[in-house]
């Protein structure tokens, strides 16, 4: 019988993980070092494991999957399916080359991160956390001053994915106009009522700029210093999808200088340090990566991660492949 090795935990969903012992051995590593790890591949511990179950906690435990580390798993590995829609801790070019296919959890996590990215620039526009931190300190309005209405704004989305879409949606609601540009140009079903516009003219336009697109090599700091200076004056930046996409520093710089007005984050370059200056600036609204940390997202994504591992087992593919592999692996 194959076996599945879980690495971390499941929290929402073990009844159906162990529901697939009928068909698999099941193994775990739910805590513990790299080198701990590192030494149970060594020992020949998971030679059956044809599938991995990677957890949201592995990367505590295992740190990345970069080359060191899929260069000792076992030869048996086929599968990895990872929980979460980030995958920038997994090497896919090397899992690629060994034959391994991997899967993250998009789509589950849409409508929850959209809701935080949403709750972040309304928090922003007001300037809420000046207000919220005044009340906490039993000053009542304290320094907080007039915020900023989203109608009639241009909401500009950068990576019109999923998260990206259902963030269009519900801004429609609030009476902003949405632009987005993605590398190629959306369907006009999925565009709906969004204008395409190129990345300048989305710096140009923008009153609230939302990051919503992947990280990779190519991704890092896609918004820096000469980006800052493209945008509007008193412009307001939304991040919920990886802090490194937004060279920080620079960030810190054009808040500092009036340039951006405000910005709600939830994702940081260097998580779970924080640059001071952002810590310290309170026109910025600032959640420590809660995005998907809703309990039916959590179950949502640990049952797609569920599918994933059934499927590759059982059909010898994934539901959600990684986009860079479709190519190779996709059916
Ligand atoms: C997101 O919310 C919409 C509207 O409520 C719903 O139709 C859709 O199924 C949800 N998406 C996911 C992946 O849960
Ligand atoms: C956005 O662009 C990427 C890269 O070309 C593409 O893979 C993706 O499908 C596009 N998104 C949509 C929703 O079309
Ligand atoms: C970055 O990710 C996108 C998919 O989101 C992919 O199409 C692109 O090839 C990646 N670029 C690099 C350099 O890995
Ligand atoms: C990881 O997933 C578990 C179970 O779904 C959840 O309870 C926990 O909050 C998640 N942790 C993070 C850091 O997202």
């Amino acid at each position: 019988m194959p076996a599945a090795l879980l690495i971390g935990a499941i929290t929402h969903s073990r009844k159906e993980w162990e529901d697939l012992a009928s068909t698999l051995t099941l193994q775990e590593f739910p805590s513990g070092s790299r080198e701990e790890f590192i030494r149970n591949c060594q020992a020949g511990q998971y030679d059956e494991v044809e599938v991995i179950y990677r957890s949201n906690t592995s990367t505590k435990f295992t740190g990345p999957f970069d080359a060191e580390l899929l260069a000792v798993l076992p030869k048996s590995l086929k599968y990895i399916c990872h929980n979460g829609a980030g995958y920038d801790n997994i090497d896919i070019s090397a899992c690629t080359e060994k034959g391994i296919a991997v899967s993250s959890t998009p789509v589950a996590v849409n409508n929850a991160t959209a809701d935080v990215g949403i709750f972040l620039m309304i928090g922003a526009l007001r300037q809420a956390y000046v207000a919220l931190s005044a009340l906490r300190d039993g000053q009542w309005l304290g320094k907080a001053t007039l915020g900023r209405d989203p109608q009639g704004k241009v909401l500009g989305i950068l990576g019109m994915g999923g998260i990206g879409r259902e963030m269009a949606t519900r801004a429609q609601a609030f009476g902003m106009k949405i632009q987005y540009h993605n590398r190629t140009r959306l369907s006009p079903e999925l565009e709906g009522t969004a204008t395409y516009v190129s990345f300048d003219e989305l710096l140009a336009n923008a009153d609230v700029l939302s990051l919503n697109l992947a990280l990779n090599a190519s991704t890092r700091h896609i918004i820096g210093e000469t980006e800052f200076r493209k945008m509007k004056d008193g412009v307001v930046l939304v991040n919920t999808a990886r802090g490194a996409l937004i060279d920080e520093k620079a960030l810190v710089r054009a808040l500092d200088e009036g340039k951006v007005l405000s910005a709600g984050l939830d994702v940081y370059e260097n998580e779970p340090e924080i640059e001071p200056g952002l810590v310290n600036n309170p026109r910025v609204m600032l959640l420590p990566h809660i995005g998907t940390m809703t309990y039916e997202t959590q179950r949502e994504m640990e049952l797609l991660v569920l599918s994933n591992l059934r499927s590759a087992v059982e059909k010898g593919e994934m539901i959600t492949l990684v986009p860079e592999q479709k190519k190779v692996f996709g059916k």
